[in-house]
């Protein structure tokens, strides 16, 4: 399977190892627009560089596609791999734009395409866990939180490059929150700045809190925070009338029932196993075991720009997203 990657930095390593053990895989060409980037990964994990994606899909025949850029760096890379039938697997968050992505959602929709988004949490073998729990039972109301340091890369900081920390970070909360509670109907958000004087080039909320109304009567709230200089929290706690869960973000999970406790930690390589179901998602041409495609993954970036316009009004907002789930 000849894959090509737009973007060869931090998380495009991270799924560049993962195919070196997956055998059929093999890369034949990466671009990033800082050639030299692109150039360092051919000579580690193989297949030509470029530094215009544009230019890669007219040269190479792919058989699949990863996009690996910044939140505002999405212009058309999607939207071509999906009018060229070329399956694609793209890094969360899917973009800034709602528009785009319906446009793209139509154009796989058209052409019956396999997608993935690298919301790599729903393949937890812990999150089955609670799916399983919740399936059982009514949820009354949850706390999701991702509360840590400012991420590293220069982009970041920056509320039009990456949409902010609800958009770029929590949005693995928000998501998670969708995959367990369903759709959400409306966002109530506030936000907060005045932590960060000391940092150049920035301009996104220290802190948030969204309330989320979800369309089944689930409430909850999601905390987000990036101003922390100790190790902070993030994760998930629920609750339903006989049992209570807390979800500590990729390494365990804690039932408490009235006169037990258990405890569970992640057991498998789900990162890997996100890869490795893509890579057969395309050889099969089937998509049923992805657990976050590409439309799906449109209605997470609706709810947290929901929230980022909550914050910016100071009033709440409806989740409207009128497009087809079935791509
Ligand atoms: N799933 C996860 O847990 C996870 C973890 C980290 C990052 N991410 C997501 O992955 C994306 C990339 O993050 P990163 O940490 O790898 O950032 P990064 O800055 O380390 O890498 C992005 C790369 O894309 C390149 N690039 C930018 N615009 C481009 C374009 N138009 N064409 C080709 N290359 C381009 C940059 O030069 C850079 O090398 C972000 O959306 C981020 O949210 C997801």
């Amino acid at each position: 399977m000849k894959i090509g990657f737009v973007g060869t930095g931090g998380i495009a390593n991270y799924h560049l190892e993962h195919l070196m053990e997956i055998k059929e895989a093999e890369i034949v060409a990466l671009c990033d627009v800082v050639e030299e980037k692109a150039k360092e990964a051919a000579k580690k994990y193989g297949g030509k560089f470029y530094a215009d994606h544009r230019k890669m899909l007219d040269k190479e025949k792919l058989d699949a596609l990863y996009i690996c850029i910044p939140p505002f760096a999405h212009q058309d890379q999607e939207l071509l791999a999906a009018e060229k039938g070329i399956p694609f697997f793209v890094e969360k968050p899917i973009g800034l734009s709602l528009d785009y992505a319906k446009k793209v959602e139509e154009s796989i929709a058209k052409n019956n395409l396999v997608t993935s988004v690298g919301y790599q949490d729903r393949y937890q073998d812990i999150i089955e866990k609670i799916k399983n729990l919740l399936a059982e039972r009514k949820t009354g109301l949850f706390i999701g939180y991702w509360m840590g340091s400012m991420p590293a890369v220069s982009w970041w900081r920056k509320k039009e490059e990456s949409g902010g920390q609800a958009v770029e970070q929590t949005t693995h909360i928000f998501d998670l929150a969708r995959y367990l509670f369903g759709e959400v109907e409306k966002v109530a958000a506030f936000g907060r700045t005045g932590l960060m004087e000391d940092v150049k080039d920035y301009n996104v909320e220290d802190a948030s809190s969204a309330t989320l109304y979800f369309k089944n009567g689930v409430v909850g709230t999601i905390f987000s925070a990036c101003f922390l200089s100790y190790v902070g929290r993030c994760g998930m706690d629920i609750y339903s009338k006989d049992l209570a869960i807390e979800y500590k973000e990729r390494t365990s999970i804690k039932i408490t029932e009235t006169k037990k406790s258990t405890e569970i930690n992640v057991g498998n390589d789900f990162g890997f196993l996100e890869d490795q179901v893509f890579i057969e998602a395309v050889k099969k041409n089937d998509g049923s075991k992805i657990r976050s495609n590409y439309a799906d993954a449109t209605r997470t970036l609706a709810v947290t720009l929901a929230v980022n316009e909550s914050i910016a009004s100071g009033k709440p907002v409806e989740v409207n997203f009128s497009c087809e789930k079935n791509s």
